[in-house]
C-alpha cells in the first residue's frame, strides 16, 4: 500500500516481522471529579508505560488484580477510549490516526465478547437478529442475508439452529456466551477482546466455551486477548502473557515462562495463590491497599513485597529481559531466584 495514500493507510513496520498488535509505550490517564474548590482534580493513571507485542493467530493473556488496568488496555484497543500517549499499532498502522473509512473498516476487524453476554444481547430482539445485526448495521448484508449466515454462525458455535427464532431469555449462560462468540463472528474479525468472558460461567460450562474458543482459533485463525483473573484459565489460553499490577506490566513472557519461572515476586504471589482474586495481604504501613491514584514511590509493588529494599522505594525499576523474551520489572530478580 502507497504511503502517499495518508496516515491511515501508511504501514509503519514491515509486513514481513510485524506482530498483529503493537502497544508502544501506552498511557491512559482518567481524571476523576473534583473533591475540594481550592485543589485540582486527582486523576488516575490506569495505564503507565504499556509495550507488547502480539503474533498474528496467538492469544495474549493480561493478568493482575482489579484495578490494575486490564479492561482500559482491551478499551483502547478496540478504541473505545484513546490513549493519553503512546501508539497502539494493529497491522502496522496506527489506529488513533485512522481516517473514517480505515476506522470504519477496523471497527469490524476487532470484536468483543465480555463478561456478561445478557447485558451485551437485546432481549429484545431475537438470536437470528442479534447474530446478524453486525454485518446489517455495517451495510454489509441484508436482514434476510444476515439471518442466513447466523445459522451457520450458530451450527459453528454449537447451537442449533432453530434457536435463531428464540429471546436471549430463553438460553442458558453458557449458550448466551455461544450467541456473543457467534455475534462476534458474524463481520469476520481479526482480533477478538475476550474481557473476563468465561469468569461468570459454572466450572463444566467454562471449559465448554474455552474449548469453543481454541476450536475457533485453530479454524479461523482469529488473534485474541484474554482477561482472566484465574491463573490456570489464562495458563491453558494463552501463547504470551502480561502481569499487570497498578497499571504497569511488572512481567511479560511466554505462558510457559511467566508460569513455570515467574521472576516478579509479584507473579510469584499470584502463582502461589492460583488467582488474581486471592487478596496478597499488604506489607504497608496502615496495611493500606495501594491505589492507582496515588501508586507508591520507587517499585509500585515495594510496599507489599517481601524483597523490598530501600533502593525499591527510591527508584523505579525498568522492565528488564532476564531470559530471551522473559522480562520483569524489578530491582532484585537475581538476588530473589538465588
Ligand atoms: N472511566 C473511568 N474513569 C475514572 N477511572 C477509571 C475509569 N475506568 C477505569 N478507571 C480506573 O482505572 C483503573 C484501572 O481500571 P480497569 O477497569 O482497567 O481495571 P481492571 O484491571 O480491568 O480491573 P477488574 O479486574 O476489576 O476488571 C482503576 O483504578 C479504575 O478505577
Ligand atoms: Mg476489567
Amino acid at each position: 500500500m502507497s504511503a502517499a495514500t495518508g496516515p491511515s493507510t501508511t504501514r509503519l513496520v514491515p509486513p514481513a516481522e510485524r506482530p498483529l498488535i503493537e502497544a508502544r509505550d501506552l498511557y491512559k490517564r482518567y481524571r476523576l471529579s473534583r473533591q475540594h474548590f481550592f485543589k485540582p482534580a486527582p486523576t488516575v493513571l490506569a495505564v503507565d508505560g504499556v509495550s507488547f507485542k502480539v503474533a498474528p493467530g496467538s492469544t495474549f493473556g493480561l493478568v493482575g488484580e482489579s484495578g490494575s488496568g486490564k479492561t482500559t488496555v482491551a478499551k483502547m484497543l478496540l478504541k473505545l477510549e484513546p490513549p493519553s500517549a503512546g501508539t497502539l499499532l494493529v497491522d502496522g498502522m496506527d489506529i488513533f490516526a485512522q481516517d473514517r473509512a480505515a476506522e470504519r473498516a477496523y471497527r469490524s476487524k476487532v470484536q468483543a465478547v465480555l463478561q456478561d453476554p445478557y447485558g451485551a444481547l437485546s432481549p429484545r430482539l431475537t438470536v437470528g437478529r442479534i447474530i446478524a445485526e453486525p454485518l446489517v448495521a455495517q451495510g454489509r448484508m441484508s436482514w434476510k442475508q444476515g439471518e442466513a449466515r447466523a445459522a451457520g454462525l450458530m451450527d459453528m458455535v454449537g447451537l442449533r439452529s432453530d434457536g435463531l427464532h428464540k429471546y436471549p431469555h430463553e438460553f442458558s449462560g453458557g449458550q448466551r456466551q455461544r450467541i456473543a462468540i457467534a455475534r462476534a463472528l458474524s463481520v469476520d474479525p481479526h482480533i477478538i477482546v475476550l474481557d473476563e468472558s468465561v469468569s461468570a460461567l459454572d466450572v463444566s460450562v467454562r471449559a465448554q466455551i474455552l474449548k469453543l474458543l481454541e476450536d475457533v482459533q485453530r479454524k479461523l485463525g482469529v488473534t485474541y486477548l484474554f482477561i482472566g483473573h484465574d491463573l490456570a484459565i489464562v495458563r491453558y489460553m494463552s501463547t504470551d502473557v502480561g502481569v499487570m499490577y497498578l497499571g504497569q506490566l511488572v512481567e511479560i513472557g511466554t505462558a510457559a515462562q511467566v508460569f513455570n519461572r515467574p521472576l516478579h515476586p509479584y507473579t510469584r504471589q499470584l502463582v502461589a495463590a492460583g488467582s488474581a482474586d486471592t487478596p496478597i495481604r499488604p506489607l504497608g504501613a496502615g496495611g493500606e491497599l495501594p491505589s492507582p491514584i496515588n501508586p507508591p514511590s520507587g517499585c509500585r509493588f515495594h510496599t507489599r513485597c517481601p524483597h523490598a529494599t530501600a533502593l525499591c522505594a527510591q527508584q523505579a525499576p525498568a522492565l528488564r529481559e532476564i531470559d530471551s523474551g522473559h522480562q520483569a520489572r524489578c530491582h532484585h530478580i537475581e538476588q530473589i531466584a538465588a
